[in-house]
C-alpha cells in the first residue's frame, strides 16, 4: 500500500540538512581502518576457521574424478567439501550459472571444492594438493559465432526488447544523410577493491552470514533457495561493502562455499576470495556487438533512428541491452530498437555500473557524432535538435516525469567553452599534443523501489534508523541520517544509522541507482509515522506541528519531543515499485577534453565535465563523488578496461588487477560535475532521484568523441588502445 504522505514541499524546500553537502558520517571509520568489512567480523564470532575455494580448469564438461587424500591429510585441514561427493546445490532467481554445481562444468572457475583449515595458508596449501581429471567438453566462447543464433532479450521486467515504429527501411533508405556503423564493447569487470568475502557459522539449523552485498533481502532468499532452507533461518549482515557496481547484487560462491564448509567443519568458516578466482567464478559485464543506423534531413533532423544490439550469456538469457537509452534520448518517426541475447560458455554475464545503457552510449552517442559531422551540424546542436522531450519516442501513453536535457547539454557547453573546439577533426595541436573534444548526452533509468525503515527515538532525545539498506561506498548512511534528522528536527549528531541487517526492515538495498530516492523515501515514512505517534501522546497532530531542535509546535503551543518517553516506528514506502505510469529517468550531458601525444598515440584526458538533471540531489558532496567515479569508471571503459577471452579454452585471461586494467581519479587532473536544480514531482516524496549510474552513461562516448576530434581517427572497438589507430 503506497504510504499516505503528508505535503513534503514545506519540509523539504527549507530543508536545513537534506540537499546540503554533508561529509560521509561514516567517513572516519573507513579511512582510520576501523569499519569492520566482512572478511574482518572477529568482533562478531569465534572459532573461525578459513576456507579457500577451487575453481574449475574447464570452461565446459564433467569432473571425471578428485583425489582428496593428499588434501585432507595436510596440515590444519578440518573438511573438505568437493564436488564429487557432494549433490550440486540449489537454484534462485538471482544467479544464472550454479554456484556450486557438482561434477557438472558450466564454466571456467565454477567453484569445485572448498577446503576448510585452521590458517589460511594451511587451506590453500592443502587446495593446491587436490588432483581434479576432467571431461572437457566442446564450447563457443566467441560472441561473434554465436551472435547468428540470438534471440530478441527481454528486459527487467519482462517486457520484449524490440520495438518498432512507421518504416525504418523506407525513411533511412531516402534519408538524406545515413550513418551506419556498428560498434564493439568487451566483456568488462567490475574490478572492486573488496573481494567477495563472507564469515558463515550455523547454530542449529540456523545461518548466519557476514558478508559484502548489495541486495541484503535479495541474498537471504536466495541462500535459502540455494541451500534448501528456510529463509526465516538465514540472516545477511553486511553493514560496510568496499565497492560492488553491481557485482554484488547477488550472493556469490564465497557464501555458499563459506556456509556448506562451515556446516562440514563444525565451525565458523571465513572466505575472502582470492583475486584470481574473482573474474571467472563471478559475473562480468557482457561484451556488445550494436550496429547503429541514423538518418536524417540535411537540416539535421532524424527521420530514422535504429539501434540494435548483439550480446550473449551462459544461459542465454539476461543479455547487455545496449539499446535502453536510445528511446529515451531522441525523436524519429520511423525506429527500431532490438536487443539480442545468444547462449555463449563463458561465466555469468550479469549487472554491471548502469548495465545496458554504459555501453549503449559508446554506440549511440558516437555515432550521434559521427551524424553531426556529416550534416555539418554541431553535435551540441544536432542533440538539441532531436531532443525527445515530453513524450517517449513510440510510446505517447507514457508520459515522463521531468527532464532537462537539452538544459544539461546548453549549460554544460557554457561551462565548458565548447566553442572553442574546432569542428574539422585533427586540427588542434599544442606542440606534440593533438587535442579535442567530445560531448553526450546520457539517460539512466531512475526508478524507485519498495523501502521501509525503523525509527526510534530514545528518553535522552536521540535517534536510531534500523533498515537493512547498504551503503556501497556511496553515501547511504549520510543521506539516512540527514533525512532523518531533517524530518524529525534533530541535529545530524544525535541520529545514528544502522544497516545491512536482514534483522532489520526490508529496504530497497542499492542497485540500478535506486538506492538513494527509495531508502531515504522509506525513511521518511517511518519519521512521519514516528511524529505521529509523538503527537497522539502529546496531544497535537504530528502532521501539522513543526519539528525543530527536538521540539513540536504548533498553533502557538510547543512540546519537547523527548516527553513522549522512548518511541518506535516502522514506516514503508512503496512509491512505483520499480514501476509507475511515468517514465522516470535522470539525463546528463558529459564533455570531455583529450590531448593524445601525436607520436606515441598516448591519450590523456586533461578535462571533464557532467551536468546532471537528476531531480533533488540529497547531499552534493557525495553525490558528486558518485557521478565523478562514474566518469572515471566510463574513461576506463572507453581506454583501458577490457576483458580478454581466450577464445579456445573460454576463460578470461586476465583475471587480476595487474591484467586487467582501470584508470583511477589521478589520471583525470579536472574533474567537474554540476548538478540542476530540478525537482522531480513523480518519483518520490523527496523528489530525488539517483545518480550513481549516470556519471557512467556518456562520458564513455564523450572521451571517444574527444579523441576523434583530436585524431581524425574512428575507432569503433573498445577499448580505444594506441594499436587501434595509429
Ligand atoms: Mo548496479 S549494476 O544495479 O549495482
Amino acid at each position: 500500500m503506497e504510504f499516505n504522505a503528508p505535503a513534503t514541499e514545506n519540509l523539504f524546500d527549507r530543508a536545513k540538512l537534506v540537499g546540503k553537502s554533508t561529509p560521509r558520517i561514516d567517513g572516519p571509520l573507513k579511512v582510520s581502518g576501523a569499519a569492520p568489512y566482512a572478511a574482518e567480523r572477529h568482533d562478531v564470532i569465534a572459532g573461525q576457521a578459513y576456507g579457500w575455494i577451487v575453481g574449475a580448469a574447464i570452461a565446459k564438461g564433467r569432473i571425471r574424478s578428485m583425489e582428496l587424500g593428499d588434501a585432507r591429510r595436510a596440515p590444519g585441514v578440518i573438511a573438505i567439501v568437493a564436488a564429487t561427493e557432494h549433490e550440486p546445490v540449489g537454484t534462485s532467481p538471482y544467479n544464472h550459472a550454479p554456484l556450486f554445481g557438482g561434477r557438472d562444468i558450466a564454466h571456467y572457475h565454477q567453484a569445485i571444492a572448498v577446503v576448510v583449515a585452521e590458517t589460511f595458508e594451511q587451506a590453500r596449501a592443502a587446495a593446491s594438493l587436490i588432483r581434479t581429471q576432467y571431461d572437457a567438453a566442446d564450447g563457443v566462447h566467441d560472441l561473434a559465432r554465436v551472435k547468428g543464433a540470438a534471440k530478441i532479450g527481454t528486459g527487467f521486467s519482462g517486457e520484449s526488447m524490440k520495438d518498432t515504429l512507421g518504416d525504418f527501411d523506407g525513411a533511412f533508405g531516402g534519408a538524406a544523410v545515413k550513418i551506419d556503423a556498428t560498434y564493439t564493447t568487451p566483456d568488462e569487470a567490475h574490478a572492486m577493491m573488496e573481494p567477495f568475502a563472507t564469515i558463515a557459522a550455523w547454530e542449529g539449523d540456523k545461518l548466519t552470514v557476514w558478508t559484502s552485498n548489495q541486495m541484503i533481502n535479495w541474498g537471504k532468499r536466495a541462500l535459502a533457495s540455494i541451500l534448501g532452507i528456510e529463509a526465516d533461518n538465514v540472516r545477511v549482515d553486511s553493514p560496510y561493502i568496499g565497492g560492488g557496481f553491481g557485482g554484488k547484487l547477488f550472493i556469490r560462491a564465497d557464501a555458499v562455499m563459506a556456509a556448506l564448509g562451515a556446516k562440514a567443519a563444525k565451525r565458523p568458516v571465513k572466505i575472502a576470495m582470492q583475486r584470481p578466482l574473482m573474474f571467472n567464478n563471478s559475473t562480468h559485464r557482457p561484451a556488445t556487438i550494436q550496429r547503429v543506423r541514423l538518418g536524417a534531413g540535411s537540416d539535421g533532423r532524424i527521420t530514422a533512428i535504429a539501434h540494435e544490439c548483439w550480446s550473449a550469456n551462459i544461459t542465454g538469457e539476461d543479455g547487455e541491452h545496449g539499446t535502453l537509452q536510445t528511446p529515451k534520448l531522441y525523436t524519429g518517426a520511423n525506429r527500431l530498437t532490438a536487443s539480442y541475447v545468444s547462449q555463449i560458455d563463458l561465466p555469468e554475464g550479469n549487472a554491471m555500473r548502469a548495465p545496458g545503457e554504459a555501453p549503449g552510449h559508446m554506440a549511440l552517442e558516437v555515432a550521434m557524432d559521427e551524424l553531426a559531422e556529416q550534416a555539418g551540424i554541431d553535435p551540441v546542436e544536432l542533440r538539441i535538435l532531436n531532443d525527445a522531450h515530453g513524450v517517449v519516442p513510440g510510446d505517447p501513453e507514457t508520459k515522463i516525469s521531468d527532464r532537462h536535457l537539452a538544459r544539461c547539454l546548453k549549460e554544460g557547453a557554457d561551462r565548458f567553452g565548447w566553442s572553442e573546439r574546432k569542428a574539422q577533426p585533427g586540427q588542434a595541436r599544442n606542440g606534440r599534443w593533438l587535442t579535442g573534444m567530445g560531448v553526450a548526452a546520457g539517460y539512466r533509468a531512475g526508478p524507485t523501489a519498495k523501502s521501509a525503515a525503523r525509527v526510534s527515538l530514545s528518553a535522552d532525545g536521540t535517534l536510531k534508523v534500523e533498515t537493512d539498506m547498504t551503503d556501497i561506498g556511496t553515501g547511504s548512511y549520510t543521506i539516512i541520517a540527514q533525512t532523518a534528522a531533517e524530518i524529525m528536527g534533530l541535529p545530524l549528531d544525535s541520529v545514528t544509522v544502522e544497516l545491512g541487517d536482514s534483522n532489520f526492515p526490508v529496504s530497497s538495498g542499492s542497485g540500478g541507482q535506486w538506492g538513494a530516492a527509495s531508502s531515504t523515501a522509506g525513511v521518511y515514512a517511518a519519521c512521519v509515522n514516528l511524529r505521529r505517534m509523538i503527537g497522539e501522546k502529546l496531544g497535537f497532530d504530528g502532521d501539522a506541528a513543526d519539528f525543530q531542535g527536538g521540539r513540536a509546535t504548533l498553533d502557538g503551543q510547543g512540546w519537547q519531543i523527548t516527553e513522549a518517553g522512548a518511541l518506535s516506528a516502522d514506516g514503508e514506502m512503496t512509491y512505483g515499485d520499480f514501476k509507475s505510469d511515468y517514465d522516470v529517468g535522470t539525463y546528463a550531458a558529459h564533455f570531455a577534453e583529450v590531448r593524445v601525444d601525436a607520436f606515441t598515440g598516448e591519450v590523456h584526458i586533461t578535462r571533464m565535465l557532467a551536468v546532471c538533471d537528476a531531480g533533488r540531489i540529497l547531499n552534493p558532496l557525495s553525490a558528486r563523488s558518485q557521478v565523478i567515479g562514474g566518469m572515471v569508471m566510463a574513461a576506463g571503459a572507453t581506454l583501458m578496461e577490457d576483458l580478454h577471452v581466450d577464445k579456445r579454452f573460454g576463460f578470461f585471461a586476465n583475471h587480476d588487477l595487474a591484467g586487467y586494467e582501470v584508470p583511477v581519479h589521478a589520471d583525470i587532473p579536472h574533474q567537474e560535475c554540476i548538478f540542476l536544480d530540478t525537482l522531480d514531482p513523480i518519483v518520490s516524496p523527496m523528489k530525488a532521484k539517483g545518480v550513481g549510474e549516470l556519471g557512467i552513461c556518456g562520458p564513455n562516448a564523450a572521451v571517444a568523441n574527444a579523441v576523434y576530434n583530436a585524431t581524425g581517427v574512428r575507432v569503433r572497438e573498445y577499448p580505444i588502445t594506441v594499436d587501434k589507430y595509429l
